[in-house]
This record gives C-alpha cells, structure tokens and sequence, in this order.
C-alpha cells in the first residue's frame, strides 16, 4: 500500500512537471526558433536540464532529439548536469591566473568540502566552476558568486563573500 502510495506521488510530481513544461512551451511557442528561450526558462526552473525534459522539449517542438540535445551541449550556458542553488565562478582567464587565482580555487573547494573531481556540493548548495575570461582583467583575479563580480579577490575576502552568503541565506531561513 506504502508503495502503490509513493509510486503515485512519483507520478504526480512527474506529471506536474510536465504541466510545467507544457506552459513553458506555449508561452514561447512550439517552433525550432523557440527552442533556446524554452532551454533558457526550463534552466531556470531546474538549474539544469534534464534529459527526460529535453526528450519532452524534442516531441512538443516537432524536433529530432538529437537537434535539441545539439544546442543544449553546444552552448555552455547550459548544463546536462544538476547545479547547486549558487554557482560560484573563479576565472582562470590568463590575468587571473598570473595573479594567484589556483589559491583561490583551492580555497573555495576547501571551504564547500569538495573532493577530487566534484564540482557541487552534496547539498546542492554550491557548484565550483572554473571559467576562462570573464572580461573584468583589470579586476584580476576575479569570482563571479551568484551573479556579482568580486575583483582583487584574495583567499580571505574569497572566503569573507562565501561566509556572507552563507548568513544571508540563514537569515533569510529565519
Ligand atoms: S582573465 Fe580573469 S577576468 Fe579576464
């Protein structure tokens, strides 16, 4: 019974989604021109895409699977893999990365408890992301956390951002 129970709710929660996306794609429309906005909103909603909603996305839009699974790994704005509520980015463009940028990697990892080859906390709270080059050198070594761009950043502000974030988010709980 427990389980005819859960089994149910699965496929409610599976249904509701798919209402979900449903909405998304009569909101931009279902033509291949709407394709990028759609993987945009359905980013958003999930901060990823998942493979059985691109497959969905592929059918609603009339689309051969492969094409919708060509744009969402072509650009790197989308990920196929689930992100943490905060993306926290340290560029390793060729002027942060003079400017000691590997101490603020290794902090970050060493501050969320990432481990060799882990990129999002257990959680879902964090993802570590190295990116080339986000066009603020003069402000090297930069981190983008969660959309704002900290120039001149040093081990101790890196983990003074992440610690303010973290209260933030507390106080927000509260
Ligand atoms: S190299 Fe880091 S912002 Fe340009």
């Amino acid at each position: 019974m427990a389980q005819a129970t859960a089994a149910s709710e699965k496929e409610s929660r599976a249904s509701r989604r798919f209402e979900k996306i449903q909405a998304i794609v009569e909101q931009y429309g279902a033509a291949e021109s709407a394709l990028i906005p759609i993987l945009q909103k359905v980013q958003e909603e999930y901060r990823y895409l998942p493979e059985e909603i691109l497959t969905f996305v592929a059918t609603a839009l009339n689309l051969p699977p492969a094409t919708v699974y060509g744009v969402a790994t072509f650009y790197a704005q989308f990920s196929l893999e689930p992100k943490g509520k905060y993306i926290v980015r340290v560029c390793d463009g060729t002027a942060c990365h003079v400017r000691k940028n590997q101490t603020l990697i290794s902090t970050v990892k060493e501050w969320l408890g990432l481990k060799e080859g882990q990129s999002t906390t257990e959680d879902m709270r964090y993802t570590l992301e190295i990116v080339s080059c986000i066009g603020a050198c003069a402000l090297a070594p930069a981190v983008v956390i969660n959309g704002k761009v900290h120039g001149q950043m040093t081990p101790e502000k890196v983990t003074k951002a992440l610690e303010e974030l973290e209260a933030a988010e507390k106080a927000e709980d509260k």
